[in-house]
């Protein structure tokens, strides 16, 4: 089999996110042939702007869209802000999704997962994202749904996630759906733009 590239996208900027130690204990579970990059550009990107979605691309977004592009899938660790995701990784989403004819993240698999304190861990959240990514038309992993909830009781005070063999196991569980999702997805198979 091929090697894999990854990319991992948090939706937090916090020092001590748990939804970026939650990716950061995905890459150390990734299995030989799969290479999980965490990026970590997304306090660079400038508000979203369609006058700047073709001409004058910021550089910030030109990077992201280049790694994007040239991933074979990517993982996305959502918080949830208000019901919703963050703005900060919607507008990360609005600047992959166009030029809508040349969208570097349609057709791209994607696994999602989130962790929150509430009793809820991201229900919401994943909701919200899975439309998005609906609308963008890149395919997502159907299961398992990784919703860590009482996060607080689960990574320490510098945002590591303690060990704990059901998580890991699902955290396994999502690599290898997002690999069989990248296997099947052929690579120039994006899907006409809407
Ligand atoms: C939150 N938080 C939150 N949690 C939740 O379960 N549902 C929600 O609707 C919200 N809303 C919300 C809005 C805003 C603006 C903030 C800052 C926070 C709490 C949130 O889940 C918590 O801060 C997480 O720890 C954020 O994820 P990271 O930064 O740890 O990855």
């Amino acid at each position: 089999m091929p090697p894999l590239t990854i990319v991992a996208i948090s939706g937090s900027l916090r020092r001590t996110s748990h939804n970026t130690g939650l990716l950061r204990a995905l890459q150390a579970l990734t299995p030989p042939g799969v290479t999980l990059d965490l990026y970590d550009g997304l306090r660079a990107l400038p508000p979203f702007d369609q006058d700047h979605e073709r001409e004058h691309v910021p550089a910030p977004v030109a990077d992201l869209r280049r790694r994007v592009r040239a991933a074979d899938g990517i993982v996305i660790a959502t918080p949830e802000y208000n019901s919703a995701i963050p703005g900060v990784l919607m507008n990360a989403l609005d600047w992959l999704s166009r030029p809508v004819e040349d969208s570097s993240l349609r057709g791209r698999p994607v696994a999602i997962l989130g962790a929150s304190p509430s009793q809820f861990g991201t229900a919401r959240a994943q909701v919200v994202l899975r439309q998005v990514l609906h609308r963008i038309q890149a395919p997502v992993v159907a299961q398992p749904e990784i919703m860590l909830f009482r996060s607080h009781e689960r990574f320490d005070s510098a945002g590591t996630l303690g060990h704990d063999e059901v998580t890991e196991g699902l955290l396994r569980e999502l690599l290898a759906g997002l690999t069989r999702l990248i296997r099947a997805t052929p690579r120039a198979a994006a899907a006409a733009p809407a």
